[in-house]
């Protein structure tokens, strides 16, 4: 048995990209040109990035290496072959399909099994995802099980699925309704929780029992197998690969965001059994993507990935990458800062509710705590509450989800522990000064995803 040290890095760094700090007054200012929207700010008024850990993580030299490995030929790239190869070891699923990223993938296989009318139950949505399922004619039901809606709640698996919930919906609407369930490992929405296998072990049977599918949104897997390890019992003398290859094992198909768990800055795929929807999906990625062979994808981007699957279930790596958001999720417990529990995988989510109690939820408490953070210090954040959740396609009114969240995401392998010290000063500061802060008015809206391109001003 090896002796136990900290979470460090297994890693040295080579390169360094140079970051400009900038002063309060030029933050205000950028910060209302943004619209106060953090996803609106330019990159280069920012000092720690923390909006998202997609496409953000750090390539290792090999990766790099692999980029001048690229065969660019519009058919059969060798790199294809290379990325195939390695989705099948790792991943267990037969035929791969590559698209640009996530959301083409939860296009095509949208389209390709939902009817108009059909139901997805998911363990809680995403804000993609869903999208995909509702343009294709579905209606998304949250079967997640309720200690995912709840910050303070300790459950070690808050990606849980509720079977009951399942049954009911099964009775409810029949079978028939439900071409697929739509798996996330580990949950976004609910702060980066995991679901155990023993949950998913028993979803698969009750699924096939009904003869329904799962599609897996495995975008952050190898995070999920982390705190299966950790905390799943049957589980804490496999490794990581050994515990992503049998999650995988377990559904029939999967759509992938490359540019999270694999550490590309772009990139993604869907992934299935079945030779007939892979048939449907080859034929279906050349209208939105590109040929079956590169659906959006350079050849060295599929180089880059394939590399990046093999370090992303490293055990050492795995284990250093949670460990710096748990360090920080720490910190800021110690803090008395309110974040949701247990720390996620990916990041850190305030819970905005009770940082800013009395700022009404139709204000935005997630949105002004996020623009308040940047101007505090310049470290760039993302509202998760009730900007993210959208309308309801009904009535059009706001959804207010239960979780009002401001998520502080952790790129893989880019910043250091004194990046994190930075950060949790900076969240305490603007605790400290909580009572003086007030909400905002949403004056431009999109129609789709209005997170993205919203703007607001200060009430
Ligand atoms: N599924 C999950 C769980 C995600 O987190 C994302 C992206 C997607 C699907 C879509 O993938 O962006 O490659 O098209 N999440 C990013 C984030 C945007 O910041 O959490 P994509």
């Amino acid at each position: 048995m090896e002796k136990k040290r900290s979470w460090a890095e297994p890693y040295k760094i080579k390169m360094v990209e140079p970051v400009f700090m900038t002063t309060e007054k030029h933050r205000i200012e950028a910060l209302e040109e943004a619209g106060y929207n953090t996803f609106l700010l330019k990159s280069e008024d920012v000092y720690i990035d923390l909006l998202t850990d997609s496409g953000t993580s750090a390539m290792s030299d090999r990766q790099w290496a692999g980029l001048m490995m690229g065969d660019e030929a519009y058919a059969g790239s060798r790199n294809f072959y290379h990325l195939e190869e390695t989705i099948r070891k790792y991943y267990s699923y037969k035929y791969v399909v590559p698209t640009h990223q996530g959301r083409g993938a939860e296009h095509i296989i949208s389209k390709i099994l939902i009817k108009e009318g059909d139901y997805i139950p998911g363990n809680m949505y995403f804000t993609t995802t869903k999208l995909h399922q509702e343009l294709a004619g579905g209606k998304f039901v949250d079967i997640v099980i309720d200690e995912a809606h709840d910050p303070e709640c300790l459950h070690k698996f808050k990606g849980d699925t509720d079977l009951k919930k399942l049954e009911a919906l099964i009775d409810k609407v029949g079978a028939g309704k439900i071409p697929y369930v739509s798996i996330a490992t580990t949950v976004n929405m609910a702060g980066g929780q995991p679901i155990s296998l023993g949950n998913l072990k028993a979803l698969r049977k009750l699924t096939n029992k009904h003869g329904i599918k799962i599609i897996h949104d495995m975008t952050r897997v190898a995070e999920n197998a982390f705190m299966i390890q950790q905390n799943e019992d049957e589980y804490k003398d496999k490794c990581i690969a050994e515990i992503v290859y049998e999650i995988c094992s377990l559904t029939d198909g999967a759509t992938m965001s490359s540019k999270k768990d694999a550490m590309v800055n772009i990139g993604g795929f869907l992934a299935v059994n079945d030779p007939e929807i892979f048939d449907k999906a080859r034929n279906m990625v050349v209208i939105y993507e590109g040929l079956h062979t590169y659906g959006g994808m350079a050849g060295r981007d599929m180089e880059a990935l394939a590399i990046g699957i093999k370090e992303s279930v490293q055990d050492d790596h795995i284990r250093a990458r949670v460990g710096q958001v748990f360090y920080l999720g720490e910190k800021l417990l110690a803090m008395g800062i309110p974040i949701v529990k247990p720390i996620g995988t990916h990041g850190i989510f305030l819970n905005a509710k009770k940082f800013l109690p009395h700022i009404r939820q139709d204000e935005f408490p997630a949105q002004t705590l996020a623009a308040e953070i940047y101007i505090d210090s310049g470290v760039r954040s993302m509202e998760r509450g009730i900007v993210s959740a959208g309308r309801n396609k009904e009535t059009g009114e706001h959804n207010y989800p239960s979780l009002e969240l401001v998520r502080l995401t952790i790129p893989r392998r880019v910043y250091t522990q004194a990046h994190m010290d930075v950060i949790a000063e900076s969240v305490q500061r603007v605790y400290e000064r909580r009572d003086s802060i007030r909400g905002l008015k949403m004056v431009y809206e999109p129609e789709y995803l209005r997170f993205f391109q919203a703007r607001f001003k200060k009430l």
